[in-house]
Order: structure tokens, then C-alpha cells, then sequence
């Protein structure tokens, strides 16, 4: 293809493989091949820093290391182990994906393009990255990194941002792969883009294959990848509230089981309206026509801000006492401090929890 014309694919090969096996950082994922271990890692590293993922690799595939064990894990439990490492539709696709594989494949994961990429939440990436690093499989891995890297190295300048794009890329490293070790050369790529052609200013002075590099020769590295400007994300105002009953115990709620957040649990919150009623109001309202709670509603104690990469909350938090009984359910239940540990809340309602703990600690020493 004409991107690679007059390009050393063998050399820029030996290049990328050798320098990634002298310097690739020691990562627990790196440790043995187990396909299982490569899809969990692949699975926590998108949208995800490796920094981040770390201490939840190492956790997770403590608590369950193998397919049968986390196939036959309760939901709850499983969606404890990602807390605060968001993007939660990934562990529930990984959770039935996996329960799929111990079913349908007696527990292996399965080698084949068609095979794994039917795979709930495995997308074109994490098939490439799995069925390389697993198995050897000369299949590209296109991510936002690695577009990131090839566009300067050949100085591409379509968008990034369309999907268009990301098949042209596919195209190119289905050519420049090794055959021989598909996998370095993967991880090479990946390795490349985190610590040496990083966004912004990159350090081409360290890089092991400068030589192959266009937009090095051009001095254009700065400028690539061309990436399209996302559109703003929307800002919300909300009110949340966190209700005590005379026993310490708090008021939580499980979201619904589809959309942003599904099924993980939160202290009762609404999108505010702009009205003549105030945000307590409309909270007093909300809880007796939602739930069925009637309230005394304190004061504003703080304000937690949110960012989604398409949405931001901007959440007022309340506290209140809960006048007579709350009728329990499955999406809402009343438990004391110790209780609450056991039940998964997003980062924000994390937030909230604490921020309340500290306000009653402030109260209670006043
Ligand atoms: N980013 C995506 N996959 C990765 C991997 N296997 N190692 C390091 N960073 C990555």
C-alpha cells in the first residue's frame, strides 16, 4: 500500500522488537500469557492508565484467577473489585463474556478472530491485543496510542477520530506486523506510544526507530495525530441526598440495569429543574413521589463535580433525617456504616459518603 512504499518494514521490525525486549517496563501482566490474564489486563488498560490499573490488576485476578472462578463469581462481588476504575459496562460485558467461554468453550479462551471477537466487549482491539500477546497470532491492535505512533511514523494525516481511519490502520499494520513476533511487535507499538511518542511533545531524541520516523524528518511531529475537536461535554446540576434514619442508618439506591452506571449504588440524587422552587424543594418532592420518603432535609453540606467524557454532574449534597419507616426493595435498602462497604458506588457517591462522614465528625465535635 502506498503509506509503505519505500519503507523498511524488516528493518523498522527489528528495530521496534529489540528495543521493546531491553526496555519494556516489568508489568504484572507480563508475567506469563495466560489468555485470561492478557484479556482482564486489556480489558482495565482501555481509557484506563497503566498507573491506575495496576493494584486492580493484581487484585482482581487475585480474587479470581481463572475463567471458572470469575464466570461463577457473583455480580455483586465482581463489580466491587472495578470500583472507582469506571466504565462499568466493561466488567459486566468481561462477566458474561466470560461465563460465555466456561459454557461454550470449556473454559479457554478461544484463538480464533471469529471465535473471540464475538465475545461480549471484545472489540477489534482487544481481539488483535489477545490473540497476539496470548497466542501469537499476527493480528493488528489499533488503539488511539498506537494510531498515535504510526501516524508520525508515516506521516498520516487523516483523523484520527473516524473510524475510517482506524481501518486504514489496521490495513497498514496487518503489512508492517511481524509474522515472527506478532506479539512484541504489538506491545512494542504500545510500549512506544506510552513512554517515548507520547501526546503532545514526544522525545524523539530517545526513540529507537527516529530513523524510520517522516515526521521527525519533517519536524512535524508536534502536529500529529490530526484529531477532531469531541463536542463539549453537557453540564448537569443535581441534588443528592444522604438520609439517616434514628438507628445511623443511610438511605442507597441501585441505578437501573441499563445505561450510564447500571446497576451500581448511589445515595438518592435527581437532575435539579431551573424553577421557582429551590433544590431542596424539589429533592422533598422527588423522594416522596420516587420512594415514598417523607424527609427533613438539612442543609447543603457540599457540592461534588463529576466529569464523564460526554457528560459532567454538579451535584449539591444534602443531608436529612427519614421520618418513619422506608419500605426496603432490591434497588433500595437501609445499612449502617459497616454494611455500606459491601455495595459498589461510583466514584462521585464515594465522594459523597465521605464528604458526609467528615461533615457528621465536624457536627458531632462542635
Ligand atoms: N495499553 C494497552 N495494552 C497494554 C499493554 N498490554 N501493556 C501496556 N500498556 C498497554
Amino acid at each position: 500500500m502506498k503509506q509503505l512504499e519505500n519503507f523498511s518494514i524488516e528493518q523498522f521490525q527489528a528495530d521496534l522488537i529489540n528495543w521493546f525486549e531491553a526496555e519494556q517496563r516489568d508489568l504484572p501482566w507480563r508475567k506469563d500469557q495466560d489468555p485470561y490474564k492478557v484479556w482482564v489486563s486489556e480489558i482495565m488498560l482501555q481509557q484506563t492508565r497503566v498507573e491506575t490499573v495496576i493494584p486492580y490488576f493484581t487484585n482482581f485476578v487475585t480474587s479470581f484467577p481463572t475463567i471458572e472462578s470469575l464466570a461463577h463469581a457473583d455480580e455483586e462481588k465482581v463489580l466491587k473489585a472495578w470500583e472507582g476504575l469506571g466504565y462499568y459496562s466493561r466488567v459486566r460485558n468481561l462477566h458474561a463474556a466470560v461465563k460465555e467461554v466456561a459454557e461454550k468453550y470449556d473454559g479457554q479462551v478461544p484463538n480464533t478472530v471469529e471465535g473471540i471477537s464475538s465475545l461480549k466487549g471484545v472489540g477489534p482491539y482487544t481481539t488483535g491485543a489477545i490473540l497476539s500477546i496470548a497466542y501469537g497470532v499476527p493480528e493488528p491492535a489499533v488503539d488511539g496510542n498506537v494510531m498515535r505512533v504510526l501516524s508520525r511514523i508515516l506521516s498520516i494525516w487523516d483523523d484520527i477520530g473516524k473510524p475510517k481511519t482506524r481501518q486504514l490502520f489496521e490495513e497498514i499494520v496487518r503489512e508492517l506486523i511481524s509474522k515472527e513476533n506478532p506479539s512484541a511487535f504489538n506491545q512494542g507499538l504500545m510500549e512506544l506510544g506510552a513512554l517515548i511518542c507520547i501526546p503532545g511533545n514526544p522525545a524523539c531524541l530517545l526513540c529507537p526507530v527516529q530513523g524510520h520516523c517522516r515526521a521527525f524528518a519533517e519536524g512535524v511531529q508536534k502536529e500529529l495525530p490530526v484529531k477532531s475537536k469531541k463536542k463539549a461535554p453537557t453540564a448537569l446540576s443535581m441534588s443528592a441526598v444522604v438520609l439517616k434514619n434514628e438507628k445511623g442508618q443511610l438511605v442507597i439506591h441501585k441505578r437501573p440495569s441499563k445505561g450510564l452506571l447500571a446497576n451500581l449504588w448511589e445515595f438518592p440524587n435527581h437532575e435539579s429543574m431551573i424553577e421557582f422552587s429551590t433544590q431542596k424543594e424539589q429533592l422533598s418532592d422527588f423522594l416522596k413521589n420516587e420512594f415514598g420518603i417523607e424527609a427533613k432535609l438539612g442543609e447543603a453540606f457540599t457540592t461534588i463535580q463529576h466529569v464523564f467524557s460526554h457528560l459532567i454532574w454538579n451535584i449539591t449534597v444534602f443531608d436529612g433525617t427519614l421520618f418513619g419507616d422506608v419500605k426496603e426493595t432490591d434497588t433500595v435498602k437501609l445499612v449502617d456504616q459497616e454494611e455500606i462497604k459491601q455495595y459498589t458506588f461510583p466514584v462521585s457517591h464515594q465522594k459523597i459518603l465521605k464528604s458526609f462522614l467528615e461533615h457528621e465528625k465536624a457536627k458531632g465535635s462542635e
